[in-house]
Order: structure tokens, then sequence, then C-alpha cells
């Protein structure tokens, strides 16, 4: 079942998503995802992601909370780039380079929407030619689906002049439910390499083995155990913070929680998800009256390489006028029996 559940100005609402497992609230500002409401083996139901309870803070703070980003998730170094012989210059918003599509991306925008069917939102955004710095009007339509357990998100996109697009959503998950960190949660990555970073998290080009490393996260392991070991890569992410690159089976992203049984499984037909362990996360008061720190949450922000225009030959992230982007993530919560 989906309906309006509040109205927060003329523009912007909160709809939830009903199934008979869980229930989501989303906004069509940023596509937010503000509520994920499940159940624990007890059948106790919590909030599993974070978020604010003043909506304003969605639209002044930093951070990301569940919001769709772009146009170019994550880093631009130095925040040019050369496409069809012209050079591009986007807003430097993080260190010295572009982060998350500059000042006002997509996350920070109001999306039109409708409600297609009684499990199905479509929203859709016009991107000028120009906004945030970018070529082309990119026209965006994303369709979140809920069925059962799972959340399925599609983003399809087209352009009037070659571009660039690399969206996410920056959903911060803790499936504790509780005011607690993530380190007692379990991680599977289906990645046997990873981008190295430097200090400014932008990726520096050098794709690196997993294998005995904390990054290593193939069989699941305890994030705990990993996050405080000491590692080179670790140091400069403050904890995770990196690209890992899906080259085994499947694309999959697995988040487990002993305590309560509860698990999240993330597929995707995008090659990679960056996963950060929320260490920028600075004392913010959220919902519930929970003050958010660092490692509170961890995201699993599915995406084409980072900085791919200037670190791949043939970047993944440019689109194509007359090319459509169609990606697909999904996110099943469940109780483990
Ligand atoms: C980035 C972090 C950044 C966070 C919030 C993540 O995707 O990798 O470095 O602090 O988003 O902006």
């Amino acid at each position: 079942m989906i309906q309006v559940i509040k109205k927060i100005d003329e523009t912007i609402e909160l709809i939830s998503m009903k199934s008979e497992e869980i229930e989501v609230v989303v906004s069509n500002y940023g596509c937010t995802i503000v509520k994920v409401l499940m159940k624990d083996e007890n059948g106790h139901v919590d909030d599993v992601v974070l978020g604010y309870d003043d909506f304003t803070n969605y639209q002044t703070l930093d951070a990301y909370l569940g919001a769709l980003v772009g146009r170019v998730a994550n880093r631009i170094g130095k925040g040019s780039f050369q496409l069809n012989d012209k050079e591009y210059h986007l807003a430097i918003n993080n260190g010295p380079n572009h982060l998350h599509g500059g000042i006002k991306g997509f996350s920070y925008q109001t999306f039109d929407y409708k409600i297609v069917d009684d499990s199905t939102i479509e929203f859709h955004y016009l991107s000028k030619d120009g906004e945030e710095g970018y070529p082309g009007n990119l026209d965006l339509k994303v369709i979140y689906q809920l069925q059962g357990d799972t959340l399925t998100v599609r983003y399809l996109a087209t352009t009037d002049k070659d571009t660039l697009i690399n969206i996410t959503n920056h959903s911060y998950f803790n499936l504790s439910g509780k005011k607690e960190n993530i380190y007692e949660h379990e991680l599977m990555v289906c990645a046997d390499t990873f981008a190295c970073i430097d200090a400014d998290g932008l990726p520096t080009g050098q794709i690196k083995k997993v294998d005995q490393t904390p990054f290593d996260l193939r069989d699941s392991a305890m994030i705990g155990e990993r996050i405080e070991l000491e590692d080179e890569q670790l140091k400069l992410g403050m904890g995770f913070d990196h690209p890992f690159l899906f080259n085994m089976k499947k694309n999959q992203v697995v988040l487990y929680h002993p305590k309560t049984k509860r698990r999240l499984v993330v597929s995707t037909t995008l090659p990679g998800a960056q996963i950060y362990t929320a260490n920028y996360l600075d004392g913010r008061l959220g919902k519930y009256g929970h003050h958010y720190y660092k490692r509170d949450a961890i995201c699993i922000e599915t995406q084409n390489l980072p900085d791919a225009i200037h670190l791949e030959k043939e970047p993944t992230t440019i689109l194509r006028k007359g090319e459509t982007y169609d990606e697909v993530t999904s996110y099943k919560f469940e109780v483990v029996k």
C-alpha cells in the first residue's frame, strides 16, 4: 500500500510504502529514504536507517542521509574534466575535489512523482544543461518498488548532450535499530579488489587485491574486528570509505546483525559500491532524539568507479546522447530464521 502521510510544504511530501513485511517512508525531496521499519527475530519493529525528525535538516545539512546522490556521486578530482575536447569546471566542495553532484546536487532537488500502483512510485527530475556545471539536459526517472521485504530502485536517464552520470542512494544503515555503532554488524562484500584512496578520499588509480588486508570481506567479518586494524588505507579513510569492485560472481553486499537476526542484502547491476562507515558524522541530532556520531551506521553506495572520468580508459560514467542509463539496486530486509 502507498499513501501520502505528511505534507512538508506545497511540493514536498512524505510517502509511506507498506508491505506485509516492512514499511519504507520516502520523500520526493531528493528521493530520500526517511525510514525503514522492520521486525527483528522477536517481531519487534525498529527503524534501521538514520534520518532527521526536522525535515529542514535534509535541506540544509550535509551527509546525505537517505538521499539519492547525483548527477555524479562521490568525487571528481579537482572538480574538472574534459569531455569531447571541452573542459568543464564543477564546484569544489570537498577538500580540493567535487563531491556528490555539487552544492545543490540531486539530493537537494524536489522531484515530481506519481504513484503508479500499490507498490510503485515513479519520481522524475529534469536536470538542466549547465546545472552544477554539468553539460546536457538530463532527464531522470527513478522507480521505487516495494514487494514483500524488498525495495527495488531503478534509475533511468537520458541526455541531449554527452554528459557524466553516477547515481547512488546514500542511506545510512544500522540494523540494530538502536543508538549504537555498527561494530557488531557482519559485512560481506563480493569483491576481490578495492580502489585505494588518498587523504581526501579520492581514488588514486591503484586497484588493490583484498587478500590479506582488512578489506577482504569475501567471507563475512565483524566490522568491529576490522575497522580498527592497523592499515594505511583504513587510516586514510578514517575507517572504510572505499570503492569495492564487484569482480566475483555476484554484485552483492550483505550486512547482518546477529543480535536481532536482521539481514540486509544489497544486489545491483552496478559494478561496485562505496562502503562508508559514517566516519564523518559529527554528533548532529537525528530521529528519536539520537545524536549521530562516527561509525553509527554504514552506507552501501552502489555505483560506477568514482572519478572514472580520470581513471578509466573508457569511463563508465559517461552517458552519451541517445543512450539510456538504466541501473537497478535492490535492498532486501529480512530476518534470518
Ligand atoms: C563519501 C564520504 C563522505 C560522505 C558524506 C561518502 O559517499 O565517500 O567521504 O564524507 O559520503 O558526504
